[in-house]
């Protein structure tokens, strides 16, 4: 399997909307594959196809402890048709922008549709930690990052800190 470059911020195809997905064929289990390697491998619980350059509307997520193995899911076409309750996901992270977390309120259940890696249809209600996972992957296939949440002074520092990073290389 192979490991992908994952895209970090302010990449702008971070920013862009996803296609759904019409035909799962070979070619996209592969790369449900080698998404789950580099998600691994990270390491990080969820990974967007716009996380590593593509445009289609599906994700793969783990919220299983390492230690108790894995239990990798991959949501094809995705949409969350209710949210219910309140919770603060706790220094909240991802891969797409390295060394920075945040708290970000969200919602504490949803009730998700989409198709498994196998084509067949899926709906499911997620909560606390699970239904967090799933509102961060699905917000980035509407090109929505978690930064896009917290304080515009938070952002600034976040955003200095990566522009001296790029000068450096
Ligand atoms: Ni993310």
């Amino acid at each position: 399997m192979a490991n992908l470059d994952i895209l970090t911020y302010p990449d702008k195809f971070l920013r862009k909307n996803t296609i759904p997905i019409e035909n799962i064929n070979g070619a996209l289990q592969t790369i449900f594959d080698n998404m789950a390697a580099t998600m691994y491998k990270a390491p990080g619980i969820g990974l967007a196809a716009p996380q590593v350059g593509i445009g289609q509307s599906f994700i793969i997520y783990d919220i299983m402890q390492q230690e108790e193995g894995h239990d990798l899911r991959v949501l094809v076409n995705p949409t969350i048709i209710t949210r219910e309750g309140e919770i603060l996901s706790e220094n909240e992270g991802c891969l797409s922008l390295p060394e920075f977390r945040a708290d970000v309120k969200r919602a504490e259940r949803v009730l998700v549709e989409g198709v498994d890696r196998d084509g067949n249809p899926l709906r499911f209600e997620a909560e606390g930690m699970h239904a967090v996972v799933i509102q961060h992957e699905l917000d980035h296939l509407n090109g929505i990052l978690f930064i896009d949440y917290v304080s515009a002074l938070k952002r600034q520092m976040y955003n200095r800190k990566v522009k001296k990073e790029m000068k450096k290389q």
